[in-house]
């Protein structure tokens, strides 16, 4: 159990994204309280309430604080002093829909979540995670007014772990010893990394291009690519949740915990890769104000022309 809990983090939206995050949240029980909102009524204070009950079986002391919201802001107090909020709210993809044909109906979501959260909360960094990802993020950048550094999206954590999942899975090897990369935009113009994938066997790390042949490498990239329509069409109605909230979960610590870990997020791009004006897939060094710096890596021609394209 951790000895010094500390901070506040909001997770806005109580839906199966929402509600997993709180979860992730406040079991790493190093954050004072977890806030969770919805314009449900009733919603948040419920999920709220099951969580807090869990904590004496799975011992964590982080309290969860349900608040159900209007959209014209009543109950947005909850919020005040967060210092990470992640923006969940919006609607899922059903079988068949592209992650753009929720812009619409999510653009005007986040935007009404993200002047609220500016009002209320505006030293926190913002993660954004409703889709269309790289869009809602820029679109909460320019509704809060916030530093650019001081938003970003969650879709490279999650997009790497689903093609770590699969390498693992062909390679027979446990996904810890796998190291991915994705870059680019949540969608169709995903970048995998290929150059930058290796598996360690024995001790010693091996070029994920030395392991598996071309073809398998691509079928692999296109699974991940279409990682999340994948689950969308099992699902049936709602989309993927428990792979999601970890990545955006591991954002938001890094963060509270001014650790200075790399990850691939969305993040503004300004000048790196020839790059500029856009937010957009690529690594970068996660602190206390959010992003520190992108982190460029070397890339094939291939790889930076794909990047390219993606911006
Ligand atoms: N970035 C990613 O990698 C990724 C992965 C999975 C899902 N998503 C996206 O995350 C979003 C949420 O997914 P989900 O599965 O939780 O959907 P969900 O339908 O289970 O939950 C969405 C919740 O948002 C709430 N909501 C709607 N308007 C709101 C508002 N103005 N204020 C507060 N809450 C509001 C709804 O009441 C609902 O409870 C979707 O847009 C989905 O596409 C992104």
């Amino acid at each position: 159990m951790s000895s010094a809990r500390k901070g506040k983090v909001s997770v806005i939206g109580a839906g199966f994204y929402g509600s997993t995050t709180a979860l992730r949240l406040a079991e790493y029980d190093i954050f004072e309280s977890v806030v969770l909102t919805d314009i449900v009524e009733g919603k948040p204070e419920g999920i709220a309430l099951d969580i807090n009950q869990s904590r004496p079986i799975e011992a964590f002391e982080t309290t969860l604080i349900g608040q159900t919201t209007t959209a014209d802001g009543d109950g947005y107090g909850a919020i005040e002093g967060s210092d990470v909020v992640v923006i969940t709210a919006g609607l899922p993809r059903k079988p068949g829909m592209s992650r753009m044909d929720l812009i619409e109906v999510n653009a005007k979501i986040v935007r009404g979540v993200a002047e609220n959260v500016a009002k209320h909360a505006p030293d926190a960094v913002v993660i954004v995670v409703s889709n269309p990802l790289d869009e809602m993020t820029a679109l909460t950048q320019l509704a809060t007014g916030f530093p650019k550094n001081q938003v970003l999206g969650q879709a490279g954590m999650l997009d790497t772990a689903r093609f770590s999942n699969f390498v693992a899975a062909a390679l027979h090897v446990p996904v810890g010893a796998v190291r991915t990369l994705t870059l680019g935009s949540h969608g169709d113009t995903m970048v995998p990394v290929p150059s930058r994938c290796t598996v360690t066997i024995d001790g010693q790390q091996r070029a994920l291009t030395d392991l598996l042949a071309a073809g398998t490498i691509d079928e692999l990239v296109t699974r991940t690519r279409n990682g999340g329509a994948e689950i969308v069409a099992l699902l049936k109605t709602g989309s993927a949740y428990f792979a999601p909230s970890a990545a955006a979960a591991r954002m938001a610590k890094a963060v509270a915990e001014d650790s200075g870990a790399v990850m691939p997020v969305c993040a503004w791009v300004d000048g790196e890769y020839g790059i500029s004006g856009v937010y957009l897939g690529v690594e970068a060094e996660l602190g206390a104000r959010g992003v520190r710096k992108v982190v460029e890596t070397k890339l094939t021609e291939a790889e930076l022309a794909a990047l390219r394209m993606a911006a």
